[in-house]
């Protein structure tokens, strides 16, 4: 079945989620952040992450903005950080305009020119979507932008990935899914997406009962891929 719907996820994916605290650490004035930001960009990410899948489990959605403040906080305290309130607010308000990653305006744009359907597929609640979209300049070559937020629970719950056939009427067969959360790019394929995991750091393969067909170390490929599949 050819593809015929191209879907990315959003954080780490599309956007740089180290960005904010990369930048922030280059600010004036941050020389002991500057010390510790890549321990609390790393923390950040995975207690933020962690956090939604806990609370799926837990039946306790919240949404995706919650969680990135209490990962935060978390990474902030093991970092001995937690008194710095000006600190955490510049963080807070980076990740709203986060960087996407240099390939990314060309290749969804070689996507549109081939006539394919474009989306986001993300945790992020809709306003923070549209901030990360809006300052990577990419909102024109994208069809739409859909936020967990519409079903009520963070990946990799199955109705998140049924959301892309409602929305484009279209089989799971069709849809390339494109992440660099190999969770995320295992389960899309349990779903029955053809999916390309984004292994920008050369992580290992998470141990899932389903794996991505295709493995990239960034993102330029991706129109080569959905033409010949
Ligand atoms: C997202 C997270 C998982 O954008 O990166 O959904």
């Amino acid at each position: 079945m050819p593809i015929t719907t191209c879907v990315f996820d959003a954080y780490g994916t599309l956007f740089d989620v180290a960005a904010a605290a990369r930048e922030c650490a280059a600010e004036p004035g941050r020389e002991a952040f500057g010390a510790k930001w890549q321990q609390v960009a790393t923390d950040w990410r995975l207690k933020q992450l962690q956090y939604t899948w806990l609370r799926g489990l837990a039946d306790a959605h919240t949404d995706f903005w919650e969680v990135t403040q209490n990962g935060l906080d978390y990474a902030l305290e093991a970092s001995n950080l937690t008194g710095d309130a000006e600190l955490r607010e510049r963080l807070l308000a980076l990740y709203w305009q986060l960087s996407a990653y240099s390939e990314v305006p060309a290749m969804l744009t070689a996507l549109k020119s081939a006539g394919l359907n474009t989306a986001i597929l993300s945790n992020g609640s809709p306003d923070m979507l549209s901030g990360a979209v809006q300052s990577a300049g990419v909102g024109a070559v994208l069809d739409d932008v859909l936020s967990v937020q519409d079903v009520g629970v963070f990946k990799p719950h199955k109705s998140v990935y049924g959301m892309v056939g409602v929305r484009f009427n279209c089989q799971p067969g069709e849809v390339l899914f494109v992440s660099s959360n190999c969770w995320d790019a295992c389960c899309a394929a349990g779903n029955g997406f053809f999916t390309a995991w984004v292994n920008r750091a050369g992580e290992p393969m998470d141990r899932l009962p389903w794996q991505p067909q295709v493995v990239l170390s960034d993102l330029t490929t991706i129109p080569d891929i959905a033409a010949a599949n």
